[in-house]
């Protein structure tokens, strides 16, 4: 059987070997895929003793940065998000580092909220490893303007340092901004305590903006309680983001883009079943 799994620590909440299982059954593809839980202090070496055997496997949190080391190989996508979430084994046996965090996010606007980038005015919210990874897909999209906006101002000043060249990209703080914009995408991590960051309602505009958090939890996350409170459009969790990057690494393993909604829809229900 073709083996794939997931790297993480801790891993045992991951919803990828469902994910995956799932896309396998539908597309009628015969593999297997496990959740493992690799050593903090030898991820490397626990990696290719799976790909000894093993054929692709997606690296999730704190793997990214040390999954990007060990490629051989690197997509332009993942070169630039600095950081690697889906492996793959080549034929001659060196591995493929791929990034699918962004593409996923993109394709989760795009096709499951109808909502295009281009000529937008976009927020990104946070300036860790989540927002790096979708800034050279998002730019491509060609937005009117991306700002990127932070607690440390200097470490959004820095991403927008690096990805000038891609576009219209600007650094600011949390309170510097008060104008309505088009899209907000939460990627910080404060969803994880229950907080917001502290941005004006009036980039809002009622029934206009789209709120989305990176997050997701079984509630709606903070962020989204506090987009709906303000009247956004829509506030979307990143449950979306993570079955369709999880799509994105399926087609590059397996050459075969599974129907990501039903999967989406029994994920959202067993979230709600607790
Ligand atoms: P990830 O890989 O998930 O992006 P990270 O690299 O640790 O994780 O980045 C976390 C991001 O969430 C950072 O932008 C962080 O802000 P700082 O750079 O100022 O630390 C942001 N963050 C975390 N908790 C936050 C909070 N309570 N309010 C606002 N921003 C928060």
């Amino acid at each position: 059987m073709d083996r794939y799994c997931v790297f993480g620590n801790p891993i045992g909440h991951s919803k990828s070997p469902l994910i995956h299982r799932l896309f396998a059954e539908q597309t009628g593809q015969a593999l297997s895929y496990e959740a493992l839980l690799a050593p903090l202090d030898d991820f490397a070496g626990f990696a290719r003793g799976f790909f000894a055997e093993g054929l692709g496997g997606n690296v999730t949190v704190p793997f990214k940065e040390q999954a990007f080391q060990l490629a051989d190989q690197l997509s332009a996508r993942a070169q630039r998000a600095g950081a690697v979430n889906t492996l793959k084994k080549l034929a001659d046996g060196r591995l493929l580092g791929d990034n699918t965090d962004g593409a996923g996010l993109l394709r989760d606007l795009a096709v499951n909220a109808g909502f295009s980038l281009s000529g937008k005015r976009i927020l990104l919210l946070g300036a860790g490893g989540a927002v790096r990874g979708v800034l050279e897909p998002f730019l491509g999209e060609r937005p009117k303007a991306l700002v990127v906006a932070n607690r440390s101002v200097a470490k959004a000043e820095a991403l927008a340092a690096e990805f000038a060249d891609l576009g219209p990209i600007m650094a600011s703080g949390f309170d510097w901004l008060d104008a309505p914009v088009d899209l907000i995408v939460n990627g910080t991590s404060a969803s994880l305590t229950g907080e917001v960051p502290p941005i004006a309602a009036s980039l809002i505009e009622p029934g206009h903006t789209l709120c989305y958090d990176m997050m997701y939890s079984r509630q709606p996350t903070a962020f989204c309680q506090w987009a709906v409170e303000h009247g956004a459009r829509a506030a979307l969790d990143g449950l979306g983001m993570l079955v369709e990057q999880a799509a994105e690494a399926f087609l590059l393993w397996r050459g075969v883009r599974p129907d990501s909604a039903p999967v989406l829809a029994e994920l959202r229900r067993q979230l709600a079943a607790g």
